[in-house]
């Protein structure tokens, strides 16, 4: 108890430092107008690599300055795409409209087989999805309804939860399985559901929803990475991991999931056990975490604090945080997740963080797959994506509050 007011304290003095630096959440500071401005010129640099068709820019391994791109039927080819849109919001400069469209259109293809996981949401949401957002363009609407359709084939009504990765089932016998993950890509059938799709979506969503937080958290609301079900009864066998360090650890990207899609799941809603869940959620991801607020990539690695950090982590639970802090309706709790999302993003944007001229991503520091010896302590896309949304969440958060 004692041990944990220190660790407390100690917490809240750190934010109120990194804090400090990142201004004060009534008016913009000048650092974060630069910033703005020099990602914006980091990414044009990106643009000059991406011309190749069917590919997308993926990561940067440590040590190189370009991106190596793959195939758009990688997890993570949508992010590239969003990016640019979200930088057409930032600066509305016709530039990025038109690289945002090419890539996006780039991606109209995976539509063209029969889904082959659940990323499709990652993959078509943050491009289809800012697109249509951003232009109302009819078309884009089209393709995002059509993604919904073909997400959730992978919906097993016996278990109430969408099938995260068809091919495990196929080729390693898996049985019904389902990531942490996979919440986030719970967005794109709400978001069907309210625009002219099947209305089935959004009980399907929230089905998901509801088994997930049955299930993937341990008592101190850490959540398991994987969930394996009994097809045929549909309960719950074991939470196991996949891309953590052991079935029992807290992979920092696993929970930054946790809280960024109940959060999203309490916003289409308004049903207050998916807030609990997601205050929960944060509570952990907060007590552990370390004093500059970026993880290392397991919060369980006994290599600790030699191991590697997450900063994608780091990114997509600040940029939750600025969405859960005025949902709260808490007014204890909407400061300091403001304040701690805002030192979240003072943190990142420090040197030790962001790439400046190391290379053509914003950000440094992220870790993929280490169990697999993948994408460990390089940049990573998905980090610099939800890094902006973040920043915008953040100039919005400000005017909001002015
Ligand atoms: N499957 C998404 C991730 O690696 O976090």
């Amino acid at each position: 108890m004692v041990k944990n007011s220190f660790v407390l304290i100690g917490f809240c003095i750190c934010v109120l430092l990194l804090f400090s630096c990142a201004g004060t959440i009534k008016g913009t500071t000048a650092t974060e107008n630069n910033l703005v401005a020099l990602l914006n010129q980091q990414a044009k640099k990106t643009v000059e690599e991406t011309r190749v068709e069917n590919t997308m820019p993926v990561l940067i391994e440590a040590g190189k300055q370009q991106w190596t791109n793959e195939k758009i039927s990688n997890w993570r080819s949508g992010f590239w795409p969003g990016i640019q849109w979200y930088l057409f919001e930032a600066t509305n400069d016709e530039y990025w409209k038109t690289q945002a469209r090419l890539s996006t259109e780039k991606l109209s293809g995976l539509l063209d087989k029969p889904v082959y996981n659940h990323d499709l949401g990652f993959q078509l949401y943050c491009s289809y999805g800012n697109a249509f957002r951003l232009t109302g363009n009819a078309a884009y609407k089209k393709i995002l309804l059509r993604a919904a359709d073909s997400l959730i084939t992978l919906y097993n009504p016996v278990v109430g939860t969408i099938l995260s990765w068809p091919y495990r089932r196929k080729n390693d016998g898996w049985p019904h399985h389902t990531i942490i993950d996979n919440m986030m890509n719970l967005e794109l059938l709400f978001w069907a559901a309210k625009n002219g799709g099947n209305k089935k979506y959004y009980d399907y969503a929230v089905r998901h929803a509801t088994v997930t937080m049955q299930n993937h958290f341990r008592p101190d609301y850490s959540t398991y990475h994987v969930l394996n079900y009994d097809d045929k009864t549909g309960k719950a066998i074991k939470g196991t991991t996949h891309q953590g360090l052991a079935d029992s650890s807290m992979w920092a990207r696993g929970q930054a999931w946790a809280i960024y899609g109940f959060t999203m799941a309490f916003r289409e809603t308004g049903n207050r056990e998916f807030l609990q869940t997601a205050i929960n959620a944060t509570n952990v991801y907060l007590a552990r975490v370390p004093e500059d607020l970026v993880p290392y990539w397991d919060f369980d690695d006994p290599t600790i604090p030699n191991a590697p950090r997450d900063a994608s982590a780091a990114a997509i639970v600040a940029s939750a945080l600025f969405e859960l802090a005025p949902l709260s309706k808490n007014e204890v709790l909407e400061k300091k997740y403001y304040a701690v999302a805002n030192a979240m993003l003072a943190a990142l944007s420090s040197k030790q963080y962001l790439s400046g001229d190391v290379n053509h991503a914003f950000l440094l520091h992220s870790t993929g797959n280490k169990p697999a010896g993948k994408d460990v302590d390089v940049s990573i896309i998905y980090a610099d994506y939800y890094f902006l949304e973040a920043l915008l969440r953040q100039k919005k958060s400000k005017e909001t509050l002015k």
